[in-house]
């Protein structure tokens, strides 16, 4: 006897027939008992799975038994006992090891548990998220837990085999930095020894990875543990890991496809799937024209169509001034679904599109007779109307929807439109993985409220060969080496071939409004840096959560994560975050003022 009870022989889920008569030494924790007098069946969980222990008064002494009828769920059990095959009708074929049972010879009781607040197995989707988050501990007991996280580590193993073998070097950068320019806000972290000033934690690796092949080490990889202050999603957490890769003398393609490379590997590894590389690229254009978003989920259809020409100068006012003043009218073929879609249900929608400032959605259903119903019809000559029905290849049963409108707010209001119709009409193909590039994005943005460009990736992107003569002139027109990676509507990565003289991105700066001094005073390392020959340089970053999230099937980050924050960015585990020691605020010269003062 020790403190482990039997030395462990086996793990629960891996008996089976084969093990037939022999001895066997188990541990785990008690999932269930089953008590029916002269015997008890209890069934032992490990990190492999369960198998049936039985507890009969004929095959084992009192003290054993008695221990067999104390048991409670939770309770860590070690036993010694013979593995015996099940007659057929007591097969239980749910279970992995259902063809057979162990008999218990001895017992010894490892530890006791109270009753758990939350179920421990995954059939009981119910159970508050708060309560699980509380006791994640627990929680993440559960079976389907388990998986993901062993999931989570054989991707992880399997990105860094790849990149290994691709030659790419693993470094770790620093957590306690300055600020990155991912755009979101910094998680700051007060010095001790320099009252008054901050670490930030890193956004990205982003200055680093390009202050590495400045360095000269050419092919740089980190599984990076990232930070960012805003609002938790189901697709973000403030913390999270990045596959973060920078590469030296390459162009788009050559980082693409390494990228690409990394997810065929893992594709093959954990699904068994054999994606056809290389993906498919479509422009940022395309994307938007097309499907009314950056990201589009493209395993259904319900593209976005201009039917701007069409009802230029109709009697639709809303039609021909949108048109007039330089916007457009653009609609989507909801194919088939006129009869499935109430009116009831239209003016949801239309409530729906104004949540991203549409004024409005018009439609049209075409009836099985070839027949128009729509309220806008009546405004339409027969000609704009055949037209309009031409542009979106309308045929009986369809219905039609448009948005007209400042092109932006149009294809925004749509691009919702179509993912909106697609959840409430089941069009999406849960089994397909539809993994492509979206290329070319444009070098900056307007930021309305800031009355200035900003850059659309970040500021180290650099400009496409063609147009950097408009980086001034058209600054709204110039397209960025700047690529994605999507998986079924969801962004998984981003990157750039990136600026490597000083000048462009002193140019850069200056194009978003960042003062030459302000510049220098916040990245004044880096354009010193670019002084001393820096190589042509890019690379890419993707989210391993999301990717995690997306092979797992899980619904949200935290599930893919052992200890996530909840949606306000607490752990209601630890209780973080949480005030500290006064003494410790006073090291660090930091006073917490009250905000109702
Ligand atoms: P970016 O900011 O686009 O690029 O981030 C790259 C990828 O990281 C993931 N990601 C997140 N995942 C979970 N929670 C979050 N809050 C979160 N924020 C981002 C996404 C995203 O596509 N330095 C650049 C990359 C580069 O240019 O090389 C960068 O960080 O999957
Ligand atoms: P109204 O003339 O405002 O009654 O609108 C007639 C129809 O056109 C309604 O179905 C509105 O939802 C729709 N509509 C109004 N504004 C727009 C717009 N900007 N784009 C598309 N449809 C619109």
């Amino acid at each position: 006897m020790n403190n482990i009870g039997f030395r462990r022989t086996h793990m629960c889920a891996e008996l089976n027939e084969a093990n037939a008569g022999e001895l066997v030494n188990l541990s785990g924790w008690v999932q269930r008992t089953r008590n029916l007098g002269s015997i008890i069946f209890v069934w032992l969980r490990d990190r492999t799975g369960l198998v049936q222990l039985v507890f009969d008064e004929k095959d084992c002494d009192k003290e054993t038994f008695a221990l067999g009828e104390s048991l409670r769920g939770e309770y860590v059990l070690s036993v010694q006992g013979k593995v015996s095959l099940r007659d057929e009708a007591a097969v239980n074929e749910k279970l992995k090891t259902g063809r057979i049972e162990v008999f218990v010879r001895k017992a010894i009781l490892l530890n006791k548990a109270e009753t758990p607040p939350i179920y421990i197995d995954d059939d009981h989707p119910d159970e508050s998220e708060t309560v699980r988050m509380k006791y994640r501990y627990l929680d993440i007991r559960r079976p389907s837990v388990q998986r993901t996280l062993r999931m989570r580590h054989k991707i992880l193993q399997t990105l860094r085999n790849y990149m290994d073998g691709q030659e790419f070097v693993e470094v770790e950068t620093p957590i306690l930095t300055k600020s990155t320019p991912e755009g979101a806000r910094d998680f700051l972290v007060p010095s001790r020894l320099h009252h008054g000033t901050f670490y930030a934690l890193p956004q990205s690796p982003q200055i680093y990875k390009q202050l590495l092949m400045l360095g000269g080490y050419d092919r740089y990889f980190q599984i990076a543990r990232c930070f960012r202050d805003e609002d938790s999603r189901a697709d973000r957490q403030p913390e999270f890991t990045q596959c973060d890769i920078e590469m030296s003398f390459v162009e788009p393609e050559d980082v693409q496809t390494v990228v690409e490379g990394a997810f065929e590997e893992v594709f093959r590894t954990v699904k068994g799937i054999e994606l056809q590389l290389p993906l498919e690229r479509i422009t940022w254009q395309y994307a938007m024209d097309t499907y009314g978003s950056d990201k589009p989920d493209r395993r259904f259809g319900l593209t976005i169509h201009d039917v701007s020409d069409a009802v230029r100068g109709c009697g639709f006012s809303v039609f021909a001034g949108a048109v007039e003043n330089g916007g457009t009218v653009r609609g989507i073929n909801a194919k088939g679904l006129a009869a499935k879609i109430s009116r009831k249900e239209i003016d949801a929608l239309g409530e729906f599109v104004k949540t991203f400032k549409a004024k409005g959605l018009a439609w049209i259903k075409v009836q099985e007779g070839g027949a128009v119903q729509s309220p806008v019809a009546k405004f339409l000559s027969e000609a704009e109307m055949d037209k309009v029905l031409q542009a979106l290849d309308a045929q009986p049963g369809d219905a039609l929807f448009f948005v007209a409108d400042k092109t932006s707010v149009v294809l925004q209001s749509l691009g919702a439109l179509r993912l909106e119709l697609a959840k409430k009409f089941d069009l999406i193909d849960k089994n397909k993985y539809d993994l492509f590039w979206v290329t070319e994005f444009p070098l900056l943005e307007y930021d309305e409220e800031e009355g200035r460009y900003v850059a659309m990736h970040h500021p180290f992107t650099s400009a496409m060969d063609e147009d950097v003569d408009k980086m001034e002139t058209e600054p709204g027109k110039v397209r960025a080496k700047a690529y994605d990676l999507v998986l079924n509507g969801i962004e998984m990565g981003s990157g750039s071939i990136r600026i490597h003289s000083s000048e462009m991105q002193e140019r850069m700066f200056k194009l978003i409004g960042l003062p030459h001094d302000v510049a220098w005073e916040r990245f004044g390392f880096m354009l010193e840096a670019f002084k001393y020959g820096v190589p042509p340089h890019g690379g890419f970053a993707f989210g391993v959560d999301r990717l995690i999230m997306q092979l797992t099937g899980a619904q949200s980050l935290r599930d893919v994560l052992a200890f996530p924050k909840a949606a306000n960015a607490s752990c209601l585990m630890m209780e973080t975050p949480s005030t500290v020691d006064p003494e410790q605020l006073k090291m660090c010269g930091i006073a917490v003022v009250d905000e109702e003062k």
